[in-house]
């Protein structure tokens, strides 16, 4: 039997709307549309072997492969998976698998057959940014994983490509399967913008916006002790869960409005509503949680200042302590410079917007 060794890459995405609260959760189907920023370098690589021994595995190692774009000293970790994360996620390889047939079929990728049945799969994967900590891990996991297992069963590299390359859709279905393991994945396939509304995840047309660069204020980088699975739940106890859904729908027509005008203050303001609207959902929820650190409110206090800027930055938190800032490329150095001098104690990660999942390499026959 052939091995085969692909590593596929996929970038987390920061979301300016906000995925929380699933209508069906078995299927993670969204209660309203979401909207995010593809990123680039804050990434995971799965490095995903077919070998002839059955089963699947994935392994606390490093891969082989390291990201040419890695900075030097940056980081590059192997995630400490529970053994419920490690069941949840090579469930999801099954689940994959078992839907490669019907996607090859479709996109007249040519399977082997006999490896789609019996072969191993051991996965390796590493983030270069700290899991569990408000940094989509699981968006970028999820999504890097199952590019990865998608490819592995095609008889070689040319027949995946052709159709990778040449079908848009297919990124699409992959994005839907990818959304089964973790909800937020779906919008880590494409870029730069991806919204996300019930089964579909696309990008979307007529944008006007300049290229963006992105920060993070690393504030904590503790594993949070609210899942996201958790917090989809809880914030239903929130009494400013009702109305949600219609208020967030009119936020997410007003933000498309804003990108297709390139209103960046607009942006901002919308963005900043939104962060605050999901974290007070956690705040008065039944029982209440957070996931702030006092340096999250310490830089929620500075940024407050900028929001009526005429040029402020996007501000937004995920599901953790960690900030989030957007900012046109165009002023990422005196951007830099400013949270440098600001937040001294605090490490900052520095990215850019992104284009999505790609694989990163391909060999056939354990080379390698
Ligand atoms: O994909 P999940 O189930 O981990 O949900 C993540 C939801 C948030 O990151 C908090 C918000 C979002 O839209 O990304």
């Amino acid at each position: 039997m052939r091995e085969q060794r692909i590593v596929a890459r996929a970038p987390s995405n920061i979301a300016l709307i906000k995925y929380m609260g699933k209508s069906d959760s078995t299927l993670n189907i969204p209660e309203n549309p979401s909207l995010s920023m593809t990123l680039s370098s804050l990434c995971t690589v799965a490095e995903v072997e077919r070998s002839g021994a059955g089963g699947n595995y994935w392994f606390p190692e490093l891969p082989r492969f390291r990201p040419k774009d890695l900075a030097p000293g940056g980081l590059w970790i192997s995630p400490d998976l529970s053994l419920s994360g490690r069941d949840k996620l090579l469930r999801h390889v099954d689940r994959v698998r078992d839907a490669v047939p019907a996607l090859y079929d479709q996109f007249g990728i040519e399977l082997d057959r006999e490896t789609w049945r019996s072969a191993g799969l051991s996965l390796r994967t590493a983030n270069t940014f700290p899991a569990s900590s408000g940094i989509a891990s699981s968006a970028s996991s999820f999504a890097a994983v199952t590019l990865g297992v998608a490819a592995a069963f095609a008889t070689d590299e040319r027949s995946w490509s052709r159709a990778w390359q040449g079908l848009p859709e297919l990124r699409r279905i992959l994005a839907q399967l990818s959304r089964r393991g973790s909800g937020s994945s779906c919008r880590s396939f494409e870029g730069p913008w991806v919204y996300w509304e019930g089964e579909k995840a696309f990008v979307p047309h007529g944008l006007r916006l300049p290229e963006m660069a992105h920060f993070v204020i690393l504030i904590s980088t503790s594993p949070k002790q609210v899942s996201s699975s958790e917090a989809h739940l809880k914030i239903k106890s929130s009494p400013l869960w009702e109305k949600r859904v219609e208020r967030v729908a009119a936020r997410t027509a007003q933000l498309l409005e804003a990108m297709r005008s390139a209103d960046l203050r607009k942006m901002s303001h919308l963005a900043w509503a939104e962060l605050w609207e999901m974290h007070s959902l956690f705040h008065t929820a039944s029982a209440p949680f957070t996931y702030w650190e006092p340096g999250t409110l310490q830089a929620l206090q500075f940024f407050s200042q900028w929001i009526d800027q005429s040029s402020p930055p996007i501000v937004t938190l995920d599901a953790g302590p960690n900030v989030h800032v957007i900012v046109d490329r165009s002023e990422k150095d005196l951007w830099r410079s400013r949270l440098k001098e600001q937040f001294k104690d605090f490490q900052i990660l520095e990215d850019a917007q992104g284009q999505g999942a790609k694989i990163e390499e391909w060999s056939t026959n354990g080379v390698g």
